[in-house]
């Protein structure tokens, strides 16, 4: 089996852990878009604490099946030239989790309000762009990888 071939479920199987997380952060985005009209602040904040509960419990089991056996894994024993860039994305997974651990704590802190639902909007934006940016960076990791194994970049 050439390397694109063990490349090839990789792949997917990156493909498939990422989608499910991208859905998660729209879905607590669009939560945080616009409260709706004469919004039970109480309920919609009970909403958020769980949805970010549930994504930050989400994100640690990804990046644990991403460090083993998973694609950062895989990515530094195939793809020897990606090695330096795959151990970097790794070591920012405890800066993420603990970015999404504040952004828990203040979701559970705060007194349901108007004011209150705008700052965790600003706050979810920051923490989702430092995400997506690393999912981003994941994702070209390997797609790179794979496309250099199939002789496309060349
Ligand atoms: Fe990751
Ligand atoms: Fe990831």
């Amino acid at each position: 089996m050439n390397s694109a071939e063990r490349l090839s479920p990789l792949l997917e199987s990156v493909r498939s852990e990422h989608r499910p997380l991208q859905e998660m952060v729209r879905g607590m985005g669009d939560l945080l878009a616009s409260p709706g009209p004469n919004p039970a602040w109480h309920v919609l904040f009970d909403q958020l604490k769980t949805c970010v509960a549930d994504l930050r419990e989400h994100l640690a089991a990804h990046f644990a099946r991403e460090e083993s056996g998973g694609f950062l894994e895989h990515a530094t024993t195939e793809l020897p030239r990606l090695a330096s860039e795959a151990t970097a994305l790794e070591k920012e997974h405890p800066d993420l989790l603990r970015e999404f651990d504040k952004f828990l704590e203040l979701t559970s802190s705060i007194e349901p309000s108007e004011a209150e639902y705008h700052r965790l909007a600003i706050e979810f934006r920051r923490v989702a762009k430092l995400l997506l940016t690393h999912e981003v960076a994941e994702n070209r990791l390997l797609q790179q990888g794979f496309n250099e194994d199939l002789g496309l970049d060349d």
